[in-house]
This record gives structure tokens, sequence and C-alpha cells, in this order.
């Protein structure tokens, strides 16, 4: 089955590639870097001719509330048209857990705008809603600093290795279309400061982390629960633990 990855060169696009091409699909990973870009749609019909299934596992470049806004809008109305004249019976789409209650933030009303593109067209489709990527704990404290110090809420929420991410979009692209939303989380539930900070100690970055109940999320205010998924998520298997030992030894490999 012919499978096209939009965002294919990224953190789950590269490891989602890998796992299709094992199981015997032809995975093509399609981005500005291949000279497939979503937004101009530069390369888009070439590389749909065939494909059953596109995965959309892009990510904006710019999170401005304009520009983020502008990126998945312009991006998923584009790739929606190019999949209709392809014939493309499979659009499946990367998006994240209680999207629907961050509208507060930028970043979050251009993800519930790429969904409802999504939901309004003819295409049959499977949104995933993960939750947090352990890889993203970095970058949540950057978004998150402010001055030497990083401000997050003390809620719970339920990261999940982008590994285990990139396996479940990979058996969703390959199965029926659900025509609606499917959750995956991690194995474990966590503070989001207490997580950041481990990380950050992990990786001897030198931030404070401080727990504030006024710091925002992206820009949105959250709750004891906005970050969890339900009841029927499915959920992978790497513990955060686990993942911690894996990444340290890499990052020592590849610095040998
Ligand atoms: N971070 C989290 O914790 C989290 C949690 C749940 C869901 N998500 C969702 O997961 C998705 C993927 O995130 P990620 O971290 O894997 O992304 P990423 O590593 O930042 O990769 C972004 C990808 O988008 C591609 N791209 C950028 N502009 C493009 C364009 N104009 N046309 C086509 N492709 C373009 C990039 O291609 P080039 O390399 O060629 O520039 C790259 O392959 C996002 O939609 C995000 O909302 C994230």
């Amino acid at each position: 089955m012919k499978i096209v990855v939009i965002g294919g060169s990224g953190l789950i696009g590269s490891k989602l590639v890998t796992k299709l091409r094992e199981h015997g699909h032809e995975a093509i990973a399609a981005s500005p870097n291949s000279g497939v870009n979503t937004v101009t749609g530069e390369g888009l019909a070439e590389a749909l001719k065939g494909a059953s299934v596109v995965v959309d596992v892009s990510n904006s470049p710019s999170w401005e509330d304009a520009a983020v806004m502008k990126f998945f809008e312009t991006s998923t109305r584009n790739l929606l048209n190019y999949e209709a004249a392809a014939g493309v019976k499979h659009h499946v789409a990367l998006s994240v857990v209680g999207t629907d209650r961050l509208s507060e933030s930028g970043y979050f009303r251009a993800k519930i705008a790429q969904e409802k593109l999504i939901k309004g067209s003819s295409i049959p489709y499977s949104i995933v809603h993960a939750t947090q990527f352990f890889e993203f704990l970095k970058g949540l404290a950057d978004i998150s600093t402010d001055g030497d110090k990083v401000r997050l809420p003390h809620v719970l929420f339920q990261p999940m290795a982008a590994d285990d991410v990139a396996s479940a979009v990979g058996r969703i692209a390959v199965g029926p279309p659900v025509n609606g939303i499917v959750e995956i989380g991690g194995p474990e539930q966590f503070r989001i400061d207490e997580l950041v900070r481990r990380r950050l100690a992990s990786l001897k970055d030198p931030r404070e982390v401080i727990a504030d109940p006024k710091a925002l999320y992206a820009g949105a205010k959250l709750s004891e629960r906005t970050l969890l998924p339900d009841k029927n998520a499915r959920l992978g298997e790497t513990r955060f633990e686990t993942w911690l030992t894996q990444s340290a030894v890499k990052a020592a490999a590849a610095t040998h």
C-alpha cells in the first residue's frame, strides 16, 4: 500500500516511515526537504499519485498565533484538495489530547481549525489525539521559560514516547478510517512541573522549575485534568524511566 507521510522528516514522521517500510508498505517521506510543500502545493500532485493513505504529521515552523493558523489552514486545505483529486481513501492526522479544551492558545486554535477542515471534507479520516511526547519535555520548558525560571502549573498529564506515538499512528493508518478521534497516551500520569524538573536535571540544564498555578501552557490555562486522555485511550508501553535511560545511552553513543 502506498502511504504518504507529510512531515516524514520530523520526529514522529521519520519513525513512522521506518515502521511502515518494516511492515512492507511503500512509505513516502514528504516535506519541504524532499520537495513537497503543503503550504504552496509544490510537489503534492506528484507525491500523492497512486497513494491510498496520507498521514499528516507535519508541524508549523512558527508557533506565533497568525503564522500557525495560516500554516494549518492552508496546508490542510491544500492537502485535502489534492487527496480528493488523487483518489486517496484515508486521511490520518496527528493532533493533541485536549485540543478542544485549549482554545485560549493560538497554537491549539490552529489545531482546532485543522481538525474542522478534516471533519468537513469528503475524505474518510482518522484523527489521532496524542498526549505530550517525552521528547517534548525540554521544548515545554523552553516555551514556559520566564527569565531563568521555568513556570509550569502543578497539574496532571500522561506523556508518551515518540516511538509509541509512531507505532500507534502506523496501526491506525493501515486500518479502516474511524471518521472520528482516537486517543493515545502514556502508561503513567505525572505532574507537569515535576516531570519537566526531572528532565532538565537529567540534561544538566540549570533552569529552576517553579510550580505556578497561574502559568499557562502554550497560552492556555490548565486545570487538573485538561491534558489527560479519557479511559478508552490506547496506552503506549514505554515508561518514562525506561525512555530516559535509553535516551541517555543514545546521547552518549552520539558523542563518541
Ligand atoms: N510535541 C508534542 O508533545 C505533541 C503531542 C501531540 C501531538 N503533536 C503533534 O504532532 C505533530 C508532529 O510533531 P513533530 O514534533 O513530529 O514535528 P517536527 O519534528 O517539528 O516535524 C515537523 C515536520 O513538518 C514538516 N513541515 C514543515 N513545514 C512543512 C510544509 N510547508 N509542508 C510539508 N511539511 C512541512 C517538516 O519538514 P522539513 O523537515 O522538511 O522542514 C517536518 O518534517 C504536530 O502536528 C503536533 O501538533 C505534538
